[in-house]
């Protein structure tokens, strides 16, 4: 089965394409298959992280029916084994998806015959950003040191908590509950009252609700890291989550800000493959080794729970 990764986050240019584009690389290179999907339907622009200039065939086609399945408009790169899916050419009105188009791209993804699906999605909380999130139990979330960046991480967790109890419980029931909660603007503590609400009334229902929540593995990645950034950060982020969510967050690791970083961008030349031997490279490479080595835990433990069977 495919490994679905999104790459999402609060803020706008934090790195999301940047990241996705370049683990891609790292993955592509140790002899995955992979395929990058920019699902930043408005802003598309991971081809040009990817060094690609025409796209002829992309998520539009998909989108308008003239190509049946998503694997249709997949095109290659020039690097070995890594695969990309356009959405450059997707007017405005494709941008603001209906619900119905986002469940056909989300089961489409799941179908794709690739080691490693990337997802790069755009900035913010809407409704179908969340959704490509919450596609993948193993998402990743992108943050740079910045105190705004760390709020729009929390924040986008919290969007992603609020949005999946709606999802479990419904709309109807969601509306119950909530109902009796005292609705604050902060969306955890409406979140985790309403959890602690269907627990009561329906302890049944809320344990449901607890394990869907814990079967998420959130990651994290702080890019643009700078010397002067606390060396803890990511570390403190973790705790905290690990702490107030009931999910498991694991800090990936850092990347360093690099100059460089915006020179490859201007060359249309992917970052880790121009510059392979930096400290930020060699950050990105570290995360995907850690990409795999989960990867590799969770295949034994299917493995455990299959011999047991
Ligand atoms: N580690 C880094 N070091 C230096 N510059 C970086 C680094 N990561 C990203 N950048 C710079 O930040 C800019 C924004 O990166 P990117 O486009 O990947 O962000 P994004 O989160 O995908 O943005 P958007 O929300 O607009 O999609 C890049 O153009 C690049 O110049
Ligand atoms: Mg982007």
């Amino acid at each position: 089965m495919s490994c679905i990764i999104p790459i999402g986050g609060g803020k706008g240019g934090i790195g999301k394409s940047f990241i996705a584009a370049n683990l891609g690389v790292l993955l592509a290179r140790q002899g995955y298959p992979v395929v990058l999907v920019d699902l930043d339907l408005g802003g598309a622009n991971l081809h040009t992280f990817t060094g690609m200039t025409r796209i002829k065939v992309g998520m539009e086609a998909f989108l308008n029916k003239s190509v049946k399945n998503l694997k249709d408009v997949v095109v290659p790169t020039n690097i070995n084994n890594l695969s990309m899916i356009s959405s450059v050419n997707c007017s405005m009105e494709i941008a603001n998806l209906s619900a119905a188009q986002k469940n056909k791209i989300i089961n489409a993804l799941m179908k794709l015959p690739y080691e490693y699906v990337l997802l790069d999605l755009g900035a913010g909380t809407n409704y179908n950003t969340l959704d490509f999130f919450l596609s993948s139990y193993e998402g990743i979330i992108t943050l740079t040191p910045e105190p705004t960046a760390v709020e729009n991480a929390f924040k986008f967790i919290k969007a992603l908590y609020f949005r999946k109890v709606k999802q479990v419980l419904g709309q109807n029931d969601f509306k119950l509950y909530s109902q009796q909660v005292e609705m604050s603007s902060n969306a955890l503590e409406v979140t985790s009252q309403v959890i602690d609400s269907v627990l009561e009334k329906d302890p049944e229902k809320g344990e449901i609700l607890l394990q869907e929540l814990q079967k998420f593995k959130f990651k994290f990645i702080i890019n643009q890291f700078r010397k002067t950034t606390g060396t803890k950060l990511g570390e403190k982020i973790e705790k905290v989550c690990n702490k107030h969510f009931y999910s498991e967050f694991q800090f990936l690791g850092n990347v360093c800000y690099d100059e460089r970083v915006h020179d490859s961008i201007f060359s249309k030349n992917i970052f880790v493959n121009k510059y392979s031997f930096t400290v930020s490279a060699i950050d990105l490479s570290h995360i995907v080794a850690k990409i795999q080595g989960n990867r590799e835990v969770s295949s034994l433990h299917s493995l455990e729970r299959y011999e047991r069977l």
